[in-house]
């Protein structure tokens, strides 16, 4: 299959980059590099040893969108461009609303002037808002605690509406939990413009120095160690999630959690990155963070059973990863 990805020079792009490639699939990317380096498109061709077609393009920009289709043909989209720190789009929601939702509606519209029919899109177990866990695909979605949350809900709507209103019109919703690690080649990972939000990176750069300490938000919650569960997942394997997502499209709307179904909260992760790394992490507990739920992991046994796909990876594999990229940052001279 040809496959469009945008947003394909990111954390979770650049991976499934990587497994399309290695599956056989040829990959056109449309990124504009507004959270990502370019030096990322020679690590996919270094790891896949193959090639693909390179668009430095906006994707909420309809007329080079369009010209990207007729030109590059896919057979179908994997959708990823998006912002998506959750504090800035508190602060900026019309850059999160007009970036989120018009490259949604302008990747719909232009399948349905090429007839590409096939549409895969970068979900959050955010849209679940403060639903129990283990979090389950057919639950009625709660309110969401911020603009980005909401552009994921609304964007889902919209590709539902869009598959209902044209028969053979396929669309995947997937839902992330909590992507952390690396290519195991150490050539690819999170690396993000700008300081990161998520408790990973903060980890590896705590561990490294670049930190002084990791900040950890809060210790007070109804959890056994007092810090927040949420679901964590390989990047790879939630890469392959979305393999067995395209191969597994049909006419209409699935939705699937792409998670690994366990909870592990912020101290067994930092324990975990200890133990599979060797380093201390220093850390300092501070005030709750705005927005954030107690706990958070999936149900994944739609995923399991409609995709046969299931994580594979563990917490070890996952900080191992993580670490041996980070290192490699850190051997670069401008770092
Ligand atoms: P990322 O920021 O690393 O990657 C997004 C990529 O899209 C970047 O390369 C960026 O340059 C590009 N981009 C953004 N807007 C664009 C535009 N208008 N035109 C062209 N390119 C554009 O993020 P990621 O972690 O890889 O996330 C990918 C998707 O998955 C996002 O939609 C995100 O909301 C969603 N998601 C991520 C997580 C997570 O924890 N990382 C969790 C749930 C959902
Ligand atoms: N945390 C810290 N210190 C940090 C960073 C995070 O203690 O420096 C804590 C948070 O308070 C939270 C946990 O680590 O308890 C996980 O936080 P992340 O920011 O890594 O992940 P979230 O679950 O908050 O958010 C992620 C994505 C969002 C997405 C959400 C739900 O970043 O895009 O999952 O899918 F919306």
């Amino acid at each position: 299959m040809k496959v469009m990805v945008s947003g394909g020079a990111g954390y979770i792009g650049s991976h499934t980059c990587v497994a399309l490639l290695q599956a056989g699939h040829q990959v056109i990317i449309a990124d504009n590099f507004s959270n990502s380096q370019p030096e990322v498109l020679q690590a996919i061709r270094k790891i896949s040893g193959k090639d693909f077609i390179f668009a430095q393009i906006d994707v909420t920009d309809s007329k080079a969108v369009q010209t990207l289709f007729q030109t590059a043909k896919p057979d179908g989209v994997i959708h990823f461009a998006g912002l998506k720190a959750v504090g800035e789009s508190m602060s900026q929601p019309l850059a999160y609303y007009r970036n989120n939702l018009l490259s949604t509606i302008v990747l719909a519209e232009a399948c349905l002037a090429q007839d590409v029919r096939q549409f895969v899109f970068s979900s959050s177990a955010t849209v679940y808002g403060a639903n129990p866990s283990p979090l389950r695909e057919d639950m009625a979605l709660l309110p969401t605690t911020n603009p980005y949350g909401e552009t994921k809900v609304v964007s889902e709507r919209i590709l539902t509406d869009t598959a209902a209103a044209n028969p053979g019109f396929a669309v995947a919703l997937l839902r992330y939990f909590n992507p952390v690690g690396a290519h195991s080649s150490g050539l690819l990972g999170e690396n993000p413009n700008g300081l990161p939000n998520n408790l990973m990176p903060n980890i590896t750069r705590a561990a490294a120095g670049r930190l002084p300490a990791l900040r950890i938000f809060g210790s007070d919650y109804e959890t056994p160690d007092g810090t927040c569960i949420r679901d964590y997942i390989h990047v790879m394997d939630l890469a392959e999630g979305h393999l067995a997502a395209l191969d597994h499209l049909r006419a209409g709307t699935q939705i699937y959690n792409l998670g690994r179904g366990e909870g592990a909260s912020v101290f067994q992760l930092m324990n975990a990155f200890e133990e599979a790394t060797g380093n201390k992490v220093a850390y300092q507990i501070e005030a709750r963070r705005p927005g954030d739920l107690a706990v958070s992991y999936a149900d994944v046994s739609k995923a399991e059973r409609e995709l046969q796909w299931r994580a594979k990876r563990d917490l070890i594999s996952m900080c191992r990863d993580a670490w041996r990229y980070e290192e490699n940052l850190l051997r670069k001279p401008d770092r």
